[in-house]
């Protein structure tokens, strides 16, 4: 089977779907692996380390893009690549389906059968596929680090001849993977954290870092089978809002990263609070990429409101990108493997695998999103 890696058509994305050593395992399961010239130049991964690793590189997309099978990715894009692939080409990548429905759209009209990273199931088996966490985990690392990079304050406590300096607190809002990663960072850096999720079960993860849990009555909440959070009601969200403020006026910097699957993610810092909290107080919105959990936050960029500061990063594991590329491919050369056939030598889409069912979003013309029930 021929596989090719081209570029990121979005100049900003510095992610890449495939590293050598990866090459080298796509090789012996016998794919051969075409790369987009230059492909890891910027993360000084050269032409001749994916060479060496047997892949070949590709000076021109029309060489190859109508006989490649399998096309893999960091993310999609409706642009020269896709247009010039041939139907029943397969397309791995991120593609955030619910947010890019013109997209999904364009895929189905060229007939291409795209699978969506994002929905690789939260089921054991998949565990080395799930990029989800793997770049939400580097995102987590990542806000905290810039965080501290940009506080005009320490985060540990410091007790020196000159005077003690006491530690930073960080509030964190969201417990899922990223920012579970974001507390054990800010603890090992000695800041004091605090954390809230409206999924009960988190208090015990927070306890277990050595966070302490905000409590807020608003309800009932739950998770769904996939352990996503559920969107909460406008009152719940009301309520929520109520009981964060207390929390944002007592930090030095609140790290967001509240998201609903599929949805665009809920406003759970408003300007109301924002005037509340105390200036020179710092806000990393990490969930900017669907949408934002703060008023007024840029979609990249750094803004200040009443004296607070609200920095986004589009993208935040792009900004860690070698480490994203050599998870994020490993994640791809997981999934390609369990779907892989020994005897036809090729990625089998077998729509019966849960796997293959689960992040099939377009198959011969058809929106399987569509066909699915819409999420
Ligand atoms: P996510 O990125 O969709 O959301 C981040 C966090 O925001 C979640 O913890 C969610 O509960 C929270 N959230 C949503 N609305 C909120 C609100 N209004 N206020 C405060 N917090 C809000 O979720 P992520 O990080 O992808 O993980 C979700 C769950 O999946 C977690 O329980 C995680 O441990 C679990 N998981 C399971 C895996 C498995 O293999 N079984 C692998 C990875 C994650």
């Amino acid at each position: 089977m021929k596989i090719y890696v081209p570029r990121e058509a979005d100049a900003n994305e510095s992610r890449i779907a495939i590293v050598p050593d990866i090459v080298e395992k796509l090789a012996a399961l016998k794919a051969d692996v075409y790369v987009d010239n230059n492909l890891g130049a910027h993360l000084n991964i050269s032409n001749e380390a994916f060479i060496n690793a047997g892949a070949t590189i590709v000076e021109n997309h029309n060489d190859i893009i109508k006989q490649a099978e399998l096309i893999l990715r960091v993310k999609a894009s409706d642009d020269e690549v896709l247009q010039q692939a041939t139907p029943n080409t397969i397309h791995v990548s991120f593609l955030n389906p619910p947010l890019e429905p013109d997209l999904v759209e364009a895929m189905c009209r060229m007939q291409l059968t795209a699978l969506s990273m994002e929905y690789i199931p939260r089921i054991t088996r998949a565990q080395p596929m799930d990029a989800l966490t793997s770049q939400a985990n580097l995102a987590g690392y990542y806000s905290v680090i810039l965080a501290a990079n940009r506080l005009n304050k320490v985060f540990p406590m410091m007790t020196t001849a000159a005077g003690t300096v006491l530690p930073a607190r960080v509030f964190i809002i969201g417990v899922g993977v990223a920012g579970l990663q974001a507390i054990a960072t800010a603890k090992r850096l000695g800041a004091k954290v605090f954390a809230y999720d409206t999924r009960l079960v988190v208090e015990e993860q927070v306890k277990s870092l050595a966070a302490v849990f905000v409590k807020a009555d608003i309800g009932e909440t739950g998770e769904t089978e996939q352990g996503y959070a559920k969107e909460l009601t406008p009152e719940q969200m009301e309520l929520q809002r109520k009981a964060m403020c207390k929390a944002c006026k007592d930090a030095d910097v609140v790290i967001t990263t509240a998201q609903i699957f599929g949805r665009k993610a809920p406003i759970i810092i408003t300007d109301e609070i924002i005037q509340e909290m105390e200036p020179g107080t710092m806000i990393i919105d990490l969930a900017i990429d669907t949408g934002g959990n703060v008023e007024g936050a840029l979609p990249d960029g750094e803004v200040i409101k009443h004296g607070v500061k609200i920095v986004t990063i589009k993208n935040m594991p792009g900004k860690v990108a070698l480490d994203s590329s050599k998870l994020y491919a490993n994640n791809i050369y997981h999934f390609i493997k369990e779907g892989w056939s020994q005897e036809q030598n090729k990625f089998i889409i077998d729509a019966n695998d849960e796997l293959i069912n689960s992040t099939l979003i377009t198959l011969n013309g058809h929106n399987q999103l569509t066909d699915k029930g819409g999420s």
